[in-house]
């Protein structure tokens, strides 16, 4: 049995995982997520219901899965309390489905400061964070300045550590940002308050994976963001700063490389990116438009106007060898439907006007490669909520075929609308 499964995005995030997962997730024991925070937004829409989880794993609207967030996620106790609040609220019972790692790193108010002050700061050459704190947090991590969700079981060792993080924090944000310096108490009391109600979460997850392992049982780990967002492997600066690539399941919540036994790539028909950086296959026209509109593309967690474009094999290329891609889900179908034609960006051109199938590893050459298609022709016909691959129109299966031709991987999966039902299963990913 394929028993650890990593999903994850295969582009620069909102590919579609959460739907995704929720749809895998009634045939496994436990959801795990191992990087990034409360920037990621994943959309599950159960019976016309829309929930957006940022923090909480996908699963978590399942009886009988349990739900853990590993080691690699930097955890904003505010941010968990307003979800855990408004999954209560609707009748889900979070806690109970809830465990947590008591390395995971802690974002405190002043990093969302941080965060927020350093892009306005940048004006032009902003990032476009989410502002949720992520970097700040990640920064403090690996300067071993961090505090850890589990430090606060310990009230004299906690306070100690967040108090001079704080002080760093104010030095930051007045003497750099101009800024107020903040309330250091406030801050500590807030954070143990919060403790005091998800302290029963607080758990040692590795271990439990690794039991889970031994058990028999089924785990899928739930990647935010996507490839093109790792902070090694992306486009970097314009990157995220944790590792969304399958490397990260390893270091984000302890489970050894070996006892991965598939890695599905979530992929959208089409591209999409939220935030600054280069995009070779972005469209400035009314096809561009007409994606955004038909495929609702507005941030889950920000809101903002995500930039659309052709789909990519360039990139798509490196992103399977990164990840060690087993099989694809191809989403959002649907959304190119009674478009005349559809370009598939084959190669680049790059700075010297070579012709390249594989990204440059520089930003700069990056941004100056161009995108050289291939042309297919489109369809008319609706396709949202088809199940059946022989009721796809004839185009629409042909565009699917060429790009598992170009790709050379399995496409498992494709999805043709929001709801959990919508997808036409051609190889079964669980096996
Ligand atoms: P940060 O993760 O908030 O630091 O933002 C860094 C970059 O990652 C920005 O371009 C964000 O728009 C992008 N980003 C972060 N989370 C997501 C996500 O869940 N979907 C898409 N883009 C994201």
């Amino acid at each position: 049995m394929k028993q650890n499964i990593i999903i994850l995005g295969t582009q620069w995030g909102d590919e579609g995982k959460g739907k995704i997962v929720d749809y895998l997730t009634d045939r496994v024991r436990a959801v795990v997520r191992f990087q990034g925070g409360h920037n990621a937004g994943h959309t599950l829409v159960i019976g016309g219901e829309k929930t957006v989880l940022h923090l909480v794993p996908s699963g978590v609207l399942h009886d009988g899965v349990s739900c853990y967030i590993g080691n690699g996620v930097v955890l904003s106790l505010d941010a968990l309390r307003t979800e855990v609040d408004q999954l209560e609220e609707a009748g889900v019972p979070a806690l109970d489905r809830l465990f947590i790692s008591e390395s995971c790193p802690l974002i405190l108010p002043t990093h969302i400061a941080l965060d927020q002050a350093r892009e306005r700061d940048k004006g032009g050459e902003a990032i476009g964070t989410t502002g949720r704190g992520i970097g700040p947090a990640y920064e403090d991590k690996v300067a071993r300045r961090a505090v850890h969700f589990g430090d606060l079981n310990d009230r004299e060792y906690a306070e100690a550590r967040l108090r001079s993080l704080i002080e760093w924090h104010n030095f930051l944000l007045v003497e750099r940002h101009g800024q107020d310096a903040v309330d250091a108490d406030e801050i500590v009391e807030g954070q143990f308050a919060l403790f005091e109600r998800f302290a029963a979460q607080c758990t040692d997850v590795a271990r439990e994976l690794n039991a889970l392992r031994l058990a028999g049982e089924r785990v899928l780990f739930e990647g935010a963001q996507g490839t093109l967002l790792d902070v090694d492997h992306g486009t970097y600066p314009f990157v995220t700063s944790s590792n969304t690539t399958a490397g990260g399941v390893g270091s984000g919540c302890g489970v050894g490389p070996r006892h991965i036994d598939y890695v599905l790539g979530i992929v959208k028909a089409y591209t999409t990116r939220v935030g600054a950086g280069p995009f070779p296959t972005e469209l400035f026209d009314n096809v561009g438009v007409r994606l955004a509109e038909r495929g609702h593309e507005f941030g889950a967690t920000t809101g903002r106007a995500r930039r659309c474009g052709w789909f990519d094999v360039v990139f798509m290329r490196q992103v399977i060898a990164l990840n060690s891609i087993d099989g694809l889900v191809m989403t959002k179908l649907d959304v190119l439907d009674g478009l005349d034609e559809l370009k598939v960006c084959v190669a680049y051109e790059d700075s010297n006007g070579k012709e390249v199938d594989w990204p440059p590893g520089t930003q700069q050459a990056f941004q100056a490669c161009k995108p050289i298609y291939e042309t297919l022709p489109g369809w008319d016909a609706d396709t949202v909520g088809v199940t059946n691959w022989d009721d796809l129109p004839d185009n629409a299966r042909a565009y699917v075929e060429r790009l598992r031709e170009l790709l050379g991987v399995s496409i498992d999966i494709v999805s043709t609308g929001p709801e959990r039902t919508a997808n036409i299963i051609l190889n079964d990913p669980l096996g």
